[in-house]
């Protein structure tokens, strides 16, 4: 047998117990605590698996020499070897942890790696501030928090790979040098050497290769895909990050929608140990805007959004009357059994809330035995109260909060306010998930500041109507057969069934005023391969990042990322973006117009 070097272990920090008595071994890990007494040194040795107690006495005997002395000098980090015996605990058992029963009385330590006092202690919970931890990220990936997300994250993304093979879908890689597709996002580019004064654009999603895969015969695409989009960031925002992207031809909607919610249903079990109840609702956008006030509901909680436009047209309440008689729209939220939880000064903190949406203010009633109390009170007496009741379906001991306006500022003012009065009463609780899809978005949207239409989703997803002829005509009200996957309130995932026609694909692009010589410029390889028979397909991209951050209620997606750029797109390890040199820039036919500092 050969012989094993110091640093080949036997077992892991998280795998002895009282089994394992009596037996030697060798174990590796970080020092992450150290107590003295006396003539006895205690250590917590730290890896990946968990943690396991060493015990270091001057006294035991067959000690290697001098390993007194020498554990007496390590401190917080260091790296070491620890040979020696495994000795149960007797009644000094650590519930706390999986190795708590036992620990292991060193013969021998080797110092494998020595550490400098770390620039932040390693803690589980993060007390360092998360500069000081982006810049040490290598020390922060020690922590067992982040440890624990990104294994979770990969049984996940495994899971996922299992179930799309199991289902036919083919892993293509598609490239990073590529030309820009649009997103929405500004691109990050990649200057030529080859070709001067030419650049490549890292993608923002595989988008067009997918259905180029489509129309290349492979039928059932997928890849874990890192895409690139330089926008202003968040906290679920990255200029880099990955998605679960696949495509499908000879599909309608719901073919797409069934083989995630599959996908999803298998993998975050397996992932994450989350049962997700199915079948997911499925909401056509209108019904989502109407219930919810948004395109992204949160399942977790009923208190929908109830129009009462009819019953505020006939009041004597001028507020709701008159928005009424302008074209608006009333709706109201009924939060059941929260009457007695808002004082006055809640209420105006509600209402402050609401105006600062846009909404002009924010009608209130308690729900009594006797009636109608609040600013509402006194137009809604007797019948007309217990009419208006009925209509939100509430009861005493209730809270009614309506707002008048149009429709736009209404479902923007109720949407959030049904979050936030969601979360003041615990409603909205983090370890419960619920999922749902919502379909047939708007197909353009308005773009105030460029005074056009653009398009909603991305500019290849097909119109609900395969006939149309005129996109100009009721351009508001178009429907594209594009949806979004939202799980607790967050948009997850979107995709389309895709244009898969030429001259249709063409009169989009015309009507978004995308020239014909750009159309060639930027499309044309995916015109042109539709006049080369083009199936009928359609697919969607989840974003790994967010799933992962909300399955473990973790802050932002930072938290789920090995090595995330901060709110600015900067590695502060790294240091990333940096200057490059003159040679470099002038091989590449480049100059910069920022003046170098000194
Ligand atoms: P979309 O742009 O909606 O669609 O992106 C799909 C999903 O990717 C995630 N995502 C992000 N995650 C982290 N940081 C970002 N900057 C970021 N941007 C997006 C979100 C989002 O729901 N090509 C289309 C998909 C398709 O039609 O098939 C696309 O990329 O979770
Ligand atoms: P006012 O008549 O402006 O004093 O408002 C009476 C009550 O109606 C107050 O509680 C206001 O917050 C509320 N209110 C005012 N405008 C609106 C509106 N557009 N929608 C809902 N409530 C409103």
């Amino acid at each position: 047998m050969t012989k094993r070097s110091p640093w080949q272990r036997t077992h892991t920090c998280g795998e002895l117990g009282l089994p394992d008595e009596g037996k030697d071994t060798g174990v590796n890990g970080w020092i992450e605590n150290h107590r003295h007494h006396g003539q006895i040194v205690f250590l917590d040795l730290r890896d990946r698996y968990g943690v396991t107690q060493v015990v270091v006495d001057q006294d035991a005997a067959g000690t290697a020499p001098g390993t007194f002395e020498l554990v007496r000098r390590l401190g917080a980090e260091d790296v070491i070897s620890v040979a020696g015996r495994v000795r149960a605990r007797g009644s000094n058992v650590n519930k706390n942890r999986s190795t708590g029963e036992i620990e292991v009385v060193a013969l021998a330590v080797t110092v494998l790696g020595e550490a400098e006092t770390p620039p932040f202690e390693i803690l589980d919970k993060a007390e360092a501030n998360e500069e000081l931890r982006m810049q040490y990220r290598y020390l922060d990936l020690r922590r067992r928090p982040l440890q624990e997300a990104l294994m979770k994250r990969a049984r996940f993304v495994t899971a996922v790979r299992n179930y799309l093979q199991g289902q036919r879908f083919i892993d293509i890689e598609t490239p990073i040098l590529t030309k820009s597709t649009p997103e929405g996002a500004r691109d990050y580019l990649v200057p030529s050497r080859v070709h001067p004064g030419k650049f490549f654009a890292l993608p923002q999603s595989p988008q067009i290769f997918k259905q180029l895969c489509m129309v290349g015969g492979l039928d059932r695409y997928y890849q874990i895909a890192r895409c690139f989009r330089d926008e202003d960031l968040r906290a679920d925002r990255q200029p880099e990050f990955t998605q679960i992207d696949l495509e499908m031809a000879f599909v309608e909607e719901h073919d797409v929608l069934d083989v995630v919610e599959g996908m999803m249903v298998h993998s975050m079990r397996e992932g994450f140990g989350i049962d997700l109840p199915q079948p997911f609702p499925r909401f056509d956008f209108a019904e989502a805007m109407d219930k919810y006030g948004c395109d992204k509901p949160d399942l977790r909680f009923g208190m929908l959004l109830v129009d009462c436009t009819d019953l505020a047209g006939r009041s004597d309440f001028k507020v709701f009357a008159g928005a009424v008689a302008a074209g608006g729209i009333v709706k109201g939220l009924c939060a059941e059994g929260a009457a007695d939880k808002y004082s006055r000064k809640g209420i105006d903190e509600l209402t402050a809330f609401v105006t600062g949406l846009g909404a002009r203010g924010l009608a209130w009633a308690k729900v009594t035995a006797a009636g109608l109390e609040g600013s509402l009170a006194k137009f809604y007496e007797g019948d007309k109260g217990r009419e208006l009741c009925a209509r939100m379906g509430a009861k005493p001991g209730d809270l009614l909060l309506f707002v008048a306006d149009e429709q736009k500022v209404v479902h923007r003012a109720l949407g959030d306010l049904r979050l936030k009065v969601g979360s003041q009463l615990g409603l909205r609780d983090p370890k419960v998930f619920r999922c749902c899809w919502v379909l047939n978005f708007p197909m353009f949207e308005w773009n105030d500041e460029k005074a056009r239409w653009q398009f909603a989703h991305n500019p290849f997803s097909a119109p609900v109507d395969w006939s149309i002829q005129d996109f100009s005509v009721d351009t508001a009200n178009l429907r594209s057969r594009a949806y979004d996957f939202v799980m607790n309130g967050w948009e997850l995932g979107s995709g389309s069934i895709r244009i898969h026609r030429p001259e249709l694909q063409a009169k989009v692009f015309d009507f978004l005023g995308i020239g014909k010589e750009q159309q060639r410029a930027n499309f044309g390889f995916l015109l042109d391969a539709y006049r080369y028979g083009g199936p009928p397909h359609g697919g969607i991209a989840l974003g790994v990042d967010r799933v992962v951050t909300l399955a473990l209620g973790r802050e932002g997606i930072r938290d789920v990322i090995a090595f995330p750029k901060t709110a600015m797109a900067f590695d502060l390890m790294a240091e990333a973006p940096s200057p490059v040199g003159d040679e470099q820039l002038k091989e590449l036919s480049i100059a910069t117009t920022v003046k170098k500092p000194g």
